[in-house]
């Protein structure tokens, strides 16, 4: 399917770099304040209100959840302008909630949008993931073991099995898979949350040095994940993780059969990708939020799948427009609190 393009080929990654800034900067004032649903409730309001100056007739099927229970970006909600093009939206407002609350490393805001039709659904709440780069392209088998497909990726990355990086969420369903990759020998980096990132870092292969993102995270997670490693050129395979008979119920109402290995290509059939994330706290692939005097500074990734093109973005915002905004609540005094 062509998407309708402007006349210029818009890019509409660059708008949603927007989108993204602004969550991230409605986020960041309550870093560390341990209180997760108010600064959810913030960048998602900041992000459904800098979704609806974009040209484009968008339908949310990756976002907060149903309709009554998330006021906002629920799936299924309309945004944008109503113009052409049509898509799909996929939302992430905060990923890693946690650790903004927390004042950890590795929070950001995301969104995606590919042609209208083609992202993968669920409301299944887990997937099990696979991830790698470019190099490592149609190597990979999610139903293979964890030491066949380190070997494979290895080869293809051209190093030694125990040079290789695995990024792995840590909970006790990856223990398993945490265990095979250590019995391989390669080195593994046990993330707490944010595995958007994690699968964005893995797909890299410049910058952060990780190869591979293995083991089970959110469901919608992998489809934002899916869209930025197509839209890199990296693979990806998922399989839903079926944890009990309800959510084998829910798969079978769906229309998924249960054991089936989605590709790349299956989370997100789309040729026209555009993805944008912004970091929230500093990570490993994108700085965090930081306040300078007169200024809010950000910076975000941007991807295009058409031409391939990753733009690394930093933003100097400035704190009285912001102000403005509602985006930099009065207790946030920059400058002032440092000259204190
Ligand atoms: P949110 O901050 O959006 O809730 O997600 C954080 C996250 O770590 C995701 O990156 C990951 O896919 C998912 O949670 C894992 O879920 P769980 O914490 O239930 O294992």
């Amino acid at each position: 399917m062509e998407m309708a393009l402007g006349p210029l080929d818009r890019n509409l990654a660059l708008e949603l770099l927007r989108v993204t800034e602004a969550a991230a900067l409605a986020a960041a004032p309550l870093q560390g304040r341990g209180d997760p649903e108010e600064l959810d409730q913030r960048a998602v309001d900041a992000m459904r209100s800098a979704l609806s100056a974009v040209d484009m007739r968008g339908t949310v099927v990756i976002g907060e959840g149903e309709k009554d229970q998330a006021p906002m970006l629920y799936f299924g909600e309309q945004v944008g302008n109503g113009m052409e093009p049509e898509v799909d939206v996929a939302v992430d407002p905060i990923d890693g909630t946690r650790l903004t609350a927390n004042g950890q490393p590795g929070a950001m805001a995301v969104v995606a949008l590919a042609d209208r039709g083609t992202m993968f659904t669920t409301h299944v709440p887990y997937m099990e993931k696979l991830v790698v780069g470019r190099r490592a392209r149609g190597v990979i088998d999610i139903e293979m073991p964890v030491a066949w497909n380190l070997r494979r990726i290895a080869k293809a990355e051209g190093l030694n099995p125990h040079d290789l990086l695995v990024v792995i969420l840590d909970r006790e369903r990856n223990r398993k898979i945490i265990e095979q990759v250590r019995e391989v020998g390669a080195r593994v980096r046990l993330i707490s949350d944010g595995d958007v990132a994690g699968a964005i870092m893995a797909a890299l292969e410049t910058k952060t040095g990780m190869h591979v993102l293995m083991g089970s995270g959110g469901a919608t997670e992998a489809v934002i994940a899916a869209c930025a490693v197509k839209a890199m050129g990296g693979d990806m395979q998922a399989r839903l993780l079926i944890r009990d008979e309800h959510e084998r119920e829910i798969a079978r109402q769906e229309g998924h059969p249960e054991g089936q290995v989605l590709t790349i290509d299956d989370l997100c059939s789309g040729e026209n990708i555009f993805f944008a994330a912004t970091g929230i706290t500093h990570g490993e692939l994108l700085a965090g939020v930081r306040y300078e005097e007169n200024y809010a500074f950000t910076h975000s990734l941007v991807l295009r799948s058409a031409s391939g093109t990753m733009r690394f973005v930093e933003a100097y915002h400035e704190s009285s427009k912001l102000r403005a905004k509602g985006l930099l609540p009065e207790q946030v005094m920059l400058g002032a609190v440092v000259r204190a």
